[in-house]
């Protein structure tokens, strides 16, 4: 173009037959124009990379070998107090869908309108957000909305772990970690630290042969008490081993006639299952008798 061409001339270099066309193509291309801002994607980039990976697939391997990965609680059908949680990073959309906008009528918003527009812009972002500009305050909107995002995921998730307490705290539960810890602290020594079995700790059955342990069989008692007098402590239904302790025959009469706390009146029920008032006599009499030696 020099040698006072015309510059919008165009230059066409004719081929040589005996020189080879660029057969290898493994040669790296000459980037000697842009010193240490380029290079090779393969084998430099990539080699690089793949450094990078193995020292960070090492470094997880080990932490995988050095702590066993924690298996959660054993699930268990007869509890009905137990509230169902989403993992963590879940809980941010789970709060989402408790807010008037986004639940009920509305739940569709909730679950796919909300979520759909958060997500589709993310997919979107590639495509949308084309500037050159990469200093994160020379880009105001993708800025404004990423940090938007994270406050609100954040602000979620942390109300949302505080409704989960406030509803523990209401229905006088603890969590399940930490009451295997206090079990564990509490344990500690005996039965060289094991769990404890449920109920373990709870008195004998006094005269299970007696007669009135088979009316109470036969009484309504049984759906919800358990036939071994375990109760259900998960939902909230007390164990009657050991119950003469607190309780008197006439005060357990007096339970069965007009119920108790969350015990509705049994003694209706009781008569139209066939059973009598001397039934029910007795079997508050052998229930009386359930004490702790
Ligand atoms: C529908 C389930 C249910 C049935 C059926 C039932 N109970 Fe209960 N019972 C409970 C619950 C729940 C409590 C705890 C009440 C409270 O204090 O909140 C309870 C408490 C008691 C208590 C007091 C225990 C304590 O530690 O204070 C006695 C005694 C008792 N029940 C006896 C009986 C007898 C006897 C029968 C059968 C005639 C019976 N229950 C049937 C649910 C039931």
């Amino acid at each position: 173009m020099a040698h006072g061409h015309k510059s919008d001339e165009k230059i066409v270099y004719v081929g040589d037959s005996r020189v080879r066309a660029k057969s290898s193509r493994m040669i790296p291309q000459d980037f000697s124009a842009y010193p240490g801002k380029s290079e090779v994607f393969i084998p430099n980039f990539l080699l690089k990379e793949w450094m990078v990976g193995a020292v960070v697939l090492v470094g997880i391997l080990v932490l995988v070998m050095s702590e066993a990965a924690p298996l959660g609680y054993p699930a268990d059908p007869t509890n009905t107090q137990f509230i169902p949680m989403p993992d963590w990073y879940f809980l941010f959309m789970y709060q989402l869908l408790k807010y008037p906008y986004t639940s009920n009528h509305f739940v569709v918003l909730g679950t796919l309108g909300v979520p759909g527009i958060a997500f589709g812009a993310l997919l979107l972002a590639p495509f949308l957000d084309t500037g050159k500009e990469r200093r994160f305050y020379r880009r105001p909107i993708a800025s404004t909305l990423m940090i938007l995002s994270l406050v609100a995921c954040t602000y979620l998730t942390v109300v949302s772990w505080h409704h989960y307490e406030l509803e523990m705290k209401e229905k006088g539960l603890i969590p399940e970690h930490i009451k295997r810890e206090e079990e564990m602290h509490a344990n500690k020594g005996k039965e060289g630290g094991s769990a404890p079995k449920p109920g373990a700790q709870a008195a004998a059955i006094v005269a299970p042969d007696d007669p009135a342990a088979e009316l109470y069989k036969k009484a309504t008692c049984l759906a919800c008490h358990g036939g071994e007098l375990k109760g259900m402590p998960a939902s909230g239904i007390p164990a009657l081993r050991g119950v003469g302790d607190k309780h008197s025959k006439e005060e357990i009469l007096g339970i069965i006639k007009k119920g108790q706390g969350n015990m509705t009146a049994q003694y209706d029920a009781n008569i139209k299952q066939g059973l009598t008032d001397a039934d029910l006599d007795k079997i508050a009499d052998w229930l009386s008798r359930q004490k702790k030696q």
